[in-house]
């Protein structure tokens, strides 16, 4: 009685990576909290928010991790990955190299998590159509191959982020 957690049927934990600056940490602070800046700073080490909705009339809490994507803010070990059941791979669609960086982030994911988590491709700010550097036919060819899902988002549109989340968040459940 009172306690929230006793109404919490599962708790999944979603783990962010990719690139520095792709906009890892304005998509968890769209998705959690509804909130944008556009003079985000780089993440150090690990943070994790979590947001509590309700899927097929369970309750689930997403536990979302967002690390660095500098690699000497990085303190990335096995127990950034341990127990995830989702993962939220992003590059930034203006930035070419941030995409050709993501068969890495892959790979570390394949040494570090579990084999059957679930993997969503995040092509992110696609509000800027402007600049854009790597078409979709690019990231579906790999989603294809590499059997994701895959998504373009603007965390600061908010378009797709809750859609993002919320596949990933449906295919674990
Ligand atoms: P690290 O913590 O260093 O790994 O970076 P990050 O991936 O967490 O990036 P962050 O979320 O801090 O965003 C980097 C910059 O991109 C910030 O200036 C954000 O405001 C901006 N940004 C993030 N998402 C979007 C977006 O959807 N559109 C636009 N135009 N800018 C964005
Ligand atoms: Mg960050």
């Amino acid at each position: 009685y009172g306690d929230f957690n006793a109404k919490v049927d599962y708790v999944f934990k979603i783990v962010l990576i990719g690139d520095s600056a792709v906009g890892k940490s304005q998509l968890l602070s769209r998705f959690a909290k509804n909130e944008f800046s556009l003079d985000s700073k780089a993440t150090i080490g690990v943070e994790f928010q979590t947001k509590t909705l309700v899927l097929d009339k369970k309750t689930v809490k997403a536990q979302i991790w967002d690390t660095a994507g500098q690699e000497r803010y990085r303190s990335v070990t096995s127990a950034y990955y341990r127990g995830a059941v989702g993962a939220m791979v992003v590059y930034d669609i203006t930035k070419r190299q941030s995409f050709d960086h993501i068969p890495g982030w892959l790979d570390e994911l394949r040494a570090h998590a579990d084999k059957n988590i679930v993997i969503m491709l995040i092509g992110n700010k696609s509000d800027l159509g402007s600049l854009r550097a790597v078409p979709t036919e690019d990231p579906q060819e790999l989603a294809e191959k590499e059997k994701l899902c895959f998504m373009e988002t603007s965390a600061l549109e908010a378009t797709n982020v809750e859609t993002a989340f919320l596949t990933v968040l449906t295919e674990i459940y």
